[in-house]
């Protein structure tokens, strides 16, 4: 389907399930759509990135197809979900190569490989490449510590750039109508909506995925990445912190704090992509979009390459594969961050923003409003309906 008839459908869709509601009180979606008597674009996108994809409607749901209705919420919002990747992604033709294309992130290793080896050339000559090297600084008789340090810098600043592109753009079309201003009460609720995925838990029943009985285990091995992909960075940002701050070089014994997160936060990784792999395999492709579970499983299996050849590199650095396995995982790190503003990996700060704005909406649902009795202010109930 096109996205404008895309649109016109999800606002079909929710305007019926306005009338039902049935599944109030299942997600921040219902809760949302009640504050809300109709649905512009930007209130579909806002939604789309509500939704956790957790099925419990589209079980519940008597209006499922074959009926006529043809309710399907979790199938809309993950196309919509997928819109969202590339209309808010800058440069678009980057999100349509490397974000459409399920071969982005292979041929974005590829060359990352072939530049990771031309670097190391470059810096150590052939000896980078094929000896074997031990002791204090031994990374760096593979690829010069500058080299690194600026490929990676550079490759970062790309990556948290295109996202904080995209969030400013998305926050433009999601944020209140009527200009009221988020809170810090607002972030720290949405930050722990994000942390906890409150809304892929099922209030603790578990969620419908991937078949209709009850599971939290989707929860579980997200918990599992997501976490493990923060512990590699604390373990990267700490080596960095070693190096160059104590002047301590990589590579450190197996004891190390820096080894020790970077191999924690691994083996995270490669259960959790692993497991959520074989749910995406076991789930029912009636509720699920092709185009959407495509790209999930591609960004999932990139995750899974870096902590795979992460682990690799660290069981093998003290001998003469050291150089090679340095560059593929060199390699599918500078893929990863490369297309990472373009991909799945981007859900996350849409999803984010979406928690944020709606810990504001039930901040203000819920908060008391003042009417005037005389002249004494009288707080009342809520203000529960209404578009913000
Ligand atoms: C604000 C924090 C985050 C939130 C709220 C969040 C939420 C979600 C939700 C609801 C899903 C299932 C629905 C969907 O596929 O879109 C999901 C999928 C996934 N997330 Fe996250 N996520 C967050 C951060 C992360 C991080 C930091 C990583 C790893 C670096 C990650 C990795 C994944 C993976 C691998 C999937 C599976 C994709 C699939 O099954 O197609 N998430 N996330
Ligand atoms: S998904 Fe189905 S049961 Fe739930 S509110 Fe919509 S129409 Fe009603
Ligand atoms: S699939 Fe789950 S998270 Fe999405 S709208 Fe339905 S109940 Fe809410």
């Amino acid at each position: 389907m096109q996205s404008k008839e895309l649109l016109d459908d999800g606002k079909r869709q929710m305007r019926l399930c306005n009338a039902c509601r049935y599944c109030e009180g299942y997600c921040a979606v219902w809760q949302s759509i009640e504050w809300r008597r109709d649905f512009t674009d930007n209130d579909m996108t806002y939604l789309a990135n509500l939704c956790h994809d957790c099925r419990d409607c589209y079980h519940a749901c008597p209006f499922t197809t074959p009926h006529e209705f043809g309710i399907n919420p979790p199938k809309l919002f993950a196309q919509l979900r997928e819109d969202t990747y590339r209309k808010y992604a800058s440069p678009r033709i980057f999100a349509k190569v490397l974000g459409e294309k399920r071969s982005g992130f292979w041929i974005t290793f590829f060359f990352g490989i072939i530049l990771m080896v031309a670097l190391i050339l470059g810096t150590n000559g052939t000896s980078g490449l094929l000896e074997a090297k031990v002791g204090t600084g031994a990374f760096y008789k593979s690829m010069s510590e500058a080299v690194m340090i600026i490929a990676f810098l550079a490759l970062g600043i790309w990556m948290v750039g295109g996202w904080l592109t995209g969030m400013s753009r998305f926050w433009k079309d999601i944020k209140s109508a009527k200009s009221e201003k988020i809170i810090g009460k607002d972030i720290v609720k949405g930050t722990k909506y994000a942390l906890s995925l409150r809304y892929l838990g099922g209030e603790g029943a578990g969620c419908n995925y991937p078949t209709d009985e009850p599971s939290t285990i989707r929860r579980k091995f997200h918990h599992l990445v997501s976490y493990g992909f923060m512990l590699d960075l604390a373990s990267t940002a700490l080596g960095a912190f070693y190096a160059h701050i104590l002047h301590i070089p990589a590579p450190y014994p197996v004891y190390h704090p820096v080894v020790l997160l970077g191999i924690l936060g691994g083996i995270g990784i490669i259960i959790g992509t692993i497991g959520l792999l074989v749910l995406k395999a076991k789930s029912d492709p009636e509720i699920s979009d092709e185009k959407a579970a495509k790209s999930g499983t591609s960004f999932i299996v990139a995750l899974l390459v870096v902590a795979v050849t992460g682990m690799i590199l660290l069981l093998a650095r003290e001998t003469a594969a050291m150089g090679i396995l340095l560059a593929i995982h060199l390699g599918s790190v500078a893929a990863l961050f490369f297309t990472a503003p373009y991909t799945k990996f981007a859900h996350f700060v849409y999803r984010y923003l979406a928690l944020i704005r709606y810990a504001q909406e039930e901040r203000i649902a819920h908060q008391p409003v003042e009417v005037k009795v005389g002249k004494q202010p009288v707080k009342t109930g809520t203000t529960v309906a209404g578009k913000h």
